[in-house]
């Protein structure tokens, strides 16, 4: 029996045919469900329901049914013919065309109107009947590839997917004025090669990492989502960053050195130490290699390192990671002056080198277009004065009250005071039971120490470091006040027995500076794989 509504009937493969799903039409029910000698119910009004086919009804429902089979068959054969036609076209290379030079995209300007081997990734793809556009990706660049005619109709274009690895040759073209694409020029393509198809349908890329998907689901997929546009230019500029401050260390004159991650010692409180197993002893992954860094200056004199830092944070804030890397410095022979304008000039040069870098400057202007470069001097604050400004603003402490001395500016305050103020800030001077037990503590108030933390707009702290205490006795009462044993630190101590000198370091966090540079809310979008408790994947 099959039911057949004219009006709210469907003539669809998947309809069924009974009451609740009948058909539109009669030949279609029959030639759909291939039972020509069906019981056909005719959809009449309200009052009559569905009624039996008239005997003329049904005949010309058979023949109808005829005129359906016609037309499925000539639509088969036109498909068969297309699909064919397509399967034949086999990509060959025109072997009279010149030899093409093999090229990464970062030279497409030097080759105009050249022809050339371009190798990468399928970034964008838009394939029409007779005209396909491939915007290539290779890591240095993009190139808009342009594929027509029988190029275009062959199987292999029409089924290419985004992510396939493909090598391609054809001549480099300036635009037309008018027609835009990256760096306004266009390869024609003449012919090319799949090395790597990836999958389309549901395993599809576009299906793996979607834009403003939940970001853990983004995070297990670190490894695809490194490949957009975004993720990319931050690790860009990221290795303008640490190619720009070691040119800066170098005109400086520091010297690289790569203490162990593997270390028995702490430096910045046992509350974020991860603890190993290292052959039966107890033993860390570093928080910082300050104590090694200040080893090397009786050796190699100013030194640097950019080492993997590891603070078990317990808390997820934007500017907190488990593993981080950690630029740190250790100069001898200066006073807290020289620390600060040292830090000035690191700052503010390094910058300006990342800056003027040909792939980084563009990359930064795209994703941070109101960034204000750093300018010396910097506004320099006590904590004292810090107290007062956020007294001042009604800003308050941890506990709900006002700001007194000994308070830690904790980091929403912190946060609050720098985007307000909006420059660069050198606070310094913090009282000695807030900071850590190795700073030397100013001459003219024993309260306060030689310390400063850098503080950046949108991020706060980026950088926090401080003049060493350089006398014995005044290093072993921080051992005492910090309660930490004296003997696993010998080799440290030791320092201020052969040879002491006025020193001060500090250390920068790579991703805060990114996060403020690249205008990033977190520093986990600074990080290639980002560690943080209850991440540590892929
Ligand atoms: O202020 P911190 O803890 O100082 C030290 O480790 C000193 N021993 C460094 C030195 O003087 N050689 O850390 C220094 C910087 C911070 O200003 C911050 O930028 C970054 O390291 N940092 C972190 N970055 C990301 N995630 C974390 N959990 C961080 N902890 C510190």
């Amino acid at each position: 029996m099959l039911y057949v509504n004219e009006k709210l009937g469907k003539d669809i493969v998947t309809t069924t045919g009974t009451k609740d799903d009948p058909f539109a039409t009669s030949p279609f029910a029959l030639f759909s469900t291939g039972q020509l000698d069906a019981k056909i119910l005719i959809y009449k009004d309200e009052e009559n329901d569905y009624v039996e086919i008239s005997a003329s009804g049904l005949k010309k429902a058979k023949k109808g049914v005829e005129g359906l089979k016609k037309k499925a068959e000539k639509a088969k054969t036109t498909i068969a013919k297309v699909e064919s036609k397509f399967e034949d076209l086999k990509i060959t290379e025109d072997t009279s065309l010149p030899a093409a030079n093999k090229i990464k995209l970062d030279k497409i300007q030097e080759n105009i109107d050249q022809r050339v081997q371009i190798c990468g990734w399928i970034h964008r793809l838009r394939i029409q009947k007779s005209l396909g556009f491939i915007t290539l990706r290779d890591g240095s660049g993009f190139i808009q590839c342009v594929v027509t005619g029988d190029l275009a109709k062959a199987k292999q274009t029409q089924e290419l997917t985004l992510e396939s690895t493909l090598i391609i040759k054809g001549q480099i073209n300036k635009l037309p004025e008018g027609k835009s694409a990256p760096n306004g020029v266009e390869l024609k393509v003449d012919y090319y090669e799949i090395v790597g198809l990836a999958p389309g349908g549901e395993d599809a890329f576009t299906n793996k990492v979607q834009e403003g998907a939940d970001p853990s689901l983004l995070l297990d997929n670190r490894h695809l989502t490194l490949r957009g546009e975004t993720l990319s230019a931050v690790m860009k500029v990221r290795a303008a960053f640490l190619k720009s401050i070691r040119r800066f260390f170098d005109e400086e004159g520091l010297t690289e050195v790569t203490p162990p991650c593997m270390v028995q010692t702490q430096v910045e409180g046992g509350s974020t130490l991860f603890k190993m197993d290292y052959y039966g002893e107890e033993a860390y992954l570093t928080q910082s290699s300050q104590l090694y860094l200040e080893t090397c200056l009786p050796a190699l004199g100013d030194v640097y390192c950019i080492q993997e830092s590891f603070r078990a944070e317990k808390s997820h804030t934007r500017r907190h990671l488990s593993e981080y890397t950690h630029i740190e410095s250790e100069l001898a022979f200066l006073t807290f002056d020289d620390l600060l304008s040292h830090l000035e000039r690191l700052l503010t040069k390094t910058i300006q080198y990342v800056l003027a870098d040909k792939v980084a400057g563009p990359l930064i202007k795209q994703l941070n277009p109101n960034f204000v470069a750093p300018k010396m001097p910097f506004k320099r604050m006590e904590y004292i004065h810090a107290l007062d400004w956020l007294n001042e603003h009604g800003i308050l402490n941890e506990d709900g009250e006002k700001f007194k001395f000994g308070d830690d500016i904790a980091e929403a305050a912190e946060r609050k005071m720098t985007d307000t103020i909006n420059e660069p800030i050198l606070l310094i001077r913090f009282p000695v039971e807030i900071k850590s037990f190795y700073m030397k503590k100013c001459e003219d108030d024993e309260r306060v120490t030689e310390s400063v933390d850098v503080l950046m707009p949108n991020v706060g702290e980026v950088t926090g470091g401080s003049m060493r205490s350089y006398d014995l006795d005044e290093l072993l009462a921080g051992f005492t006040r910090e309660g930490l044993d004296k003997d696993a630190y010998y080799w440290f101590i030791q320092q201020r027995v052969y040879g002491s000198c006025p020193h001060g370091g500090y250390g920068l966090g790579t991703e805060r500076i990114l996060a403020w540079l690249c205008d990033r809310f977190t520093v986990r979008d600074c990080s290639l794989y980002p560690r943080f408790s209850g991440r540590c994947k892929p």
